[in-house]
């Protein structure tokens, strides 16, 4: 089943995180709609402001491979070496990102622990989005 499978690529994800600064890992995992899996771990800098998230390492990584039709997101965080320490929201860059090229309808699994997760839409994580019909 792929919420499952989904789940796991983002948890095997996060065990690729390079987060020396904040000792966090994060890993996210991207199904397009044709069912294919893109993955992405939180990436630090020293300089801090050139980190990335996980969220936008997955999608950027799928955009650039020419992916453009997204269904859903898997995302786990928390202290790195420690099981995913409960929901994980996603901070407000990458809603915005993510919006840029999922629908309100995009499926986001906010994975708790190793077994549970809860689901939200994109629209219920982040309504009134800024589009490029706002330019
Ligand atoms: N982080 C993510 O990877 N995704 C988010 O949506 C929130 C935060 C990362 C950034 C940083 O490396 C660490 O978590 C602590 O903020």
């Amino acid at each position: 089943m792929k919420e499952k499978e989904l789940i796991k690529a983002a948890l095997s994800a996060r065990e690729r995180a390079y987060c020396p600064y904040s000792g966090i890992a994060v890993g996210a995992a991207l199904l397009t709609a044709d069912g294919k899996i893109y993955t992405g771990a939180n990436i630090e800098n020293a300089a801090f402001s050139p980190s990335v998230c996980a969220e936008r390492v997955a999608l950027f990584s799928a955009v650039h491979a020419g992916e453009r039709n997204f269904a859903a997101l898997a995302l786990c965080g928390g202290k790195r070496g420690d099981v995913p320490c409960g929901l994980f929201p996603p901070c407000g860059v990458c809603r915005q990102t993510l919006s840029e090229f999922c629908s309100p309808d995009f499926e986001i699994l906010l994975i708790q622990d190793n077994e549970r997760y809860e689901k939200r839409t994109l629209a219920e994580l982040f309504p009134d989005r800024f589009g490029g019909e706002c330019l």
